[in-house]
């Protein structure tokens, strides 16, 4: 089977139900991304719903930052698909709101699943790894700043840590940071070539810890055969977790699939490589006692 067409089938269900806030999450935010997640679940009169839903898809029209990221660039209805991202506050600080306008022109990059990206121009020349879910890129902007001959493509849907990451770019000086909008499976399928990618960084992805929402993790088959794809043969998979049942399915799945390899020889899990910084959710679970696992496979 096509892996894209598996990812596809796999994808093609949304779920209704708003999720649960999840141990290392952040509280939904007031607007919904989803309408599916919105007011109707709260139980809110239908004018006030359907204003809502204008509301809503206004917002998705217009640009929220004149040249800055679209709303909704690959359009919610391109496909119904289950998002493995919740929706988050929202509020843009005035410093990431300058960078969002100062510096999106240069260094952002949609996702509307309508182009093919060409990576070694993107990073003039440079090897490119993808992190998919950089939160507000602290980790993010430290592994560039440490790993100048890397480029990295960092995406993720949330309009504040992309003002984030792009104003700790430029405080720092770091020209290896493409930040990208929007849905990383759509990255993965519509716009990046096949073996294009020196590595997968996927850092505390959202949980879903209730057993309804497994469906909607990110790290499963039908994902590992589309990164697979797009790997190149050596290119290492590095997921990080501190939710142990998701640790546990990582470990599972990527086991179990032929074109990826444990670098570890007793197939369990890695400790914390020296390059990976503390990330912010990482602090949080460790707050919370949680205990962190590292997995680093290698595409055969
Ligand atoms: C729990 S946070 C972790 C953030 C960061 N890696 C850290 O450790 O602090 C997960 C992030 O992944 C993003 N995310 C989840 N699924 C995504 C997807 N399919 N495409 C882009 N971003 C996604 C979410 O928006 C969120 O910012």
């Amino acid at each position: 089977m096509n892996p894209s067409e598996g990812l596809s089938a796999n994808l093609s269900e949304d779920s209704p139900e708003r999720p649960a806030a999840s141990p290392s999450a952040p509280a939904p935010d007031a607007v919904s991304a989803d309408p599916a997640d919105g007011p109707a679940a709260a139980g809110i009169p239908d004018e006030l719903r359907a204003a809502s839903f204008e509301r809503q898809r206004r917002l998705r029209q217009e640009p929220r930052f004149p040249g800055g990221p679209a709303i909704d660039p690959a359009g919610s209805h391109h496909e119904r698909r289950i998002r493995s991202f919740q929706p988050r506050r929202s509020r843009v600080t005035p410093g990431q709101q300058d960078a969002l306008l100062r510096l999106w022109p240069k260094w952002g990059l949609d996702i509307d699943g309508q182009r093919v990206l060409d990576l070694p121009e993107l990073f003039d020349g440079l090897p490119a790894v993808l992190e998919i879910g950089f939160g507000m890129g602290e980790a993010t902007a430290q592994m560039a700043a440490e790993d100048p001959g890397t480029g990295i493509l960092a995406v993720d849907v949330h309009t504040p840590g992309q003002g984030n990451l792009l104003g700790l770019a430029d405080r720092n000086g770091l020209t290896n940071i493409r930040v990208a909008n929007g849905d990383a499976i759509i990255l993965l399928r519509e716009m990046l070539k096949p073996d294009s990618l020196d590595g997968l960084r996927v850092y505390f992805p959202d949980p879903w810890p209730k057993k309804r929402h497994h469906k909607r993790r990110l790290i499963q088959p039908e994902f590992l055969d589309l990164v697979a794809q797009r790997l190149k043969p050596g290119a290492v998979v590095h997921c990080a977790t501190d939710w142990e049942p998701y640790a546990e399915q990582m470990l599972e799945v990527l086991t179990a699939h032929p074109l990826f390899e444990n670098t570890r020889a007793d197939g369990g899990y890695a400790p914390r490589p020296a390059f990976r910084p503390l990330t912010r959710f990482e602090g949080q679970g460790l707050d919370k006692g949680h205990v962190v696992h590292d997995l680093l496979f290698a595409r055969c």
